[in-house]
């Protein structure tokens, strides 16, 4: 392969540990599309001639179809995709094969061909999570009133809607894909012409084949294009971000399936049963993607370590940027196809919920709040009475909202009937209509505007 300077084949151990053909065939689509407008460039500026340009375009546009069709063959021989490529565009067409490579490195080549399948990914990346925050705005809506325990330290604190707490991983999704689309644009310039490392004595046209792939614009710097990966490592962040945010999630899915909780239903279609426990209902997608952020962190992690104290330009240390980078991106589509399932089909058990969301004396602070308001007691001291109340009810086996008036009053002898007003887990959460509060109100208006919003990013797109 490397022509005169070299006598004798490389030992297997070589081979083995330098080929990359056996994962980074899937760069396969990218590596032919750069080529391509690499070879049209050469032939818009007299760098080679239009025959040749027109012969290996053909010929390019056949090796595509095979690898597309399965009959072609890579070899480990010729190390990675682009000389698997490039060999076989030399058995199609001939001579003109080896005048693609002019005016070009693998270096730039491979840096190409990773940017435009990151790019590709990172799309797919925003239309899924789009997907995603579709359907948890819909359930949004239908549940805007639907009342469940909220929770701190996983203890029943204050009643809050459902709708509410699905339009809380709504926001998270929307900071997500802001990430991706952050990381998009920053990643959208092109490598292709740095060459080797400096440049190239050709005169190449950048802003042509910078143009043609779809980028904005040419890496202002040869070195630079070559040798950096931050556009991986920015997507990368974006995905392990992703996946903590689906993770939290599938982790209340698991927690509300269990039948302590019972606070959701999952049809068949997104749970299993169990080869022993003829009972069991198991949420293993759930607890799939809760788990898949360990890959995807780890792919974050793995290429950043990779990365560095490495000198400029480039190590072939960098061929270890791509198989867990494709690892975890093809991860975090699967894993918000599934979320994206599992949201579709679930659906809250509202009376359990409705149950669960006054049992732990959850309207305390509403109390509390009460008697700031009519008594203009100060917070603190409301806090303290509050607490003798809620003592009063424990030692009585009462909820709050069944606690008799003289037994309150017993604590705080101004305390009128009104207080039951507040006390219900309906009253408490129609009451928090202060921007970005529970109320059935605000959710149900947020919901629409988001639905809206979503509605018009899709069109936009
Ligand atoms: N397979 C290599 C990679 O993935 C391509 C670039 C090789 N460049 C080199 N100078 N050996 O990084």
């Amino acid at each position: 392969m490397w022509g005169g300077r070299f006598a004798a084949s490389p030992a297997e151990i070589m081979q083995e540990i330098n080929a990359s053909v056996s994962f980074d065939k899937v760069l396969a689509p990218q590596d032919i599309r750069g080529s391509k407008a690499h070879a049209a460039m050469l032939g818009e500026t007299g760098i080679i001639t239009k025959s040749d340009t027109r012969e290996i375009l053909r010929g390019l546009d056949q090796v595509a179809a095979e690898i597309a069709d399965g009959s072609f063959t890579f070899s480990r021989e010729l190390e990675d995709v682009h000389m698997n490529v490039e060999s076989r565009l030399k058995d199609l067409i001939g001579a003109s094969a080896g005048r693609l490579h002019t005016a070009r490195s693998r270096n730039d080549q491979v840096a190409t061909d990773f940017r435009l399948f990151v790019r590709d990914a990172a799309d797919a990346l925003i239309v899924a999570i789009g997907g995603l925050q579709e359907v948890l705005v819909a359930k949004a809506e239908e549940h805007a009133a639907t009342v469940m325990p909220g929770f701190t330290h996983l203890q029943p604190a204050q009643p809050v809607t459902f709708g509410h707490h699905l339009l809380a991983y709504v926001e998270m999704l929307g900071r997500d894909r802001g990430r991706f689309v952050d990381a998009r644009r920053r990643l959208n310039e092109c490598p292709l012409g740095s060459a080797a490392l400096a440049g190239t004595s050709f005169p190449i046209d950048r802003d042509k084949t910078a143009e043609e792939l779809g980028f904005d614009r040419p890496m202002a710097n040869s070195l630079d294009g070559v040798s950096d990966r931050d556009f991986a490592l920015e997507v990368l962040a974006a995905a392990a971000i992703t996946a903590v945010h689906l993770s939290r999630f599938a982790e209340e899915i698991v927690i509300w399936m269990t039948p302590q909780f019972g606070f959701i239903r999952l049809s068949d279609r997104f749970t299993t049963g169990s080869s022993i426990m003829p009972q069991k209902r198991n949420p293993d997608a759930a607890e799939l993607v809760r788990a898949k952020v360990g890959r995807i962190a780890a792919a974050f992690q793995s290429l950043l370590t990779v990365m560095k104290g490495l000198p400029l330009a480039y190590s072939k240390d960098m061929q270890e940027d791509k198989e867990a980078a494709f690892d975890a991106l093809a991860s975090l589509r699967l894993a918000l196809a599934a979320m994206t399932g599992m949201v579709g089909d679930l659906e809250p058990e509202k009376e359990v919920m409705r149950a669960a969301a006054g049992r732990g004396y959850s309207t305390a602070t509403d109390l509390a709040d009460w008697l700031v308001r009519e008594l203009k007691m100060p917070f603190r001291d409301a806090h303290h009475v509050t607490g003798s109340i809620v003592k009063a009810a424990e030692v009585r086996g009462l909820d709050l909202e069944n606690l008799p008036l003289e037994v309150m009053q017993e604590v705080e002898p101004r305390i009128t009937n009104g207080v039951y007003s507040v006390l219900s887990v309906e009253n408490s959460v129609k009451s928090r209509r202060s921007y970005g509060g529970t109320a059935p109100q605000n959710v149900a208006k947020m919901a629409r505007a988001w639905a809206r919003r979503l509605e018009k990013e899709r069109a936009g797109r």
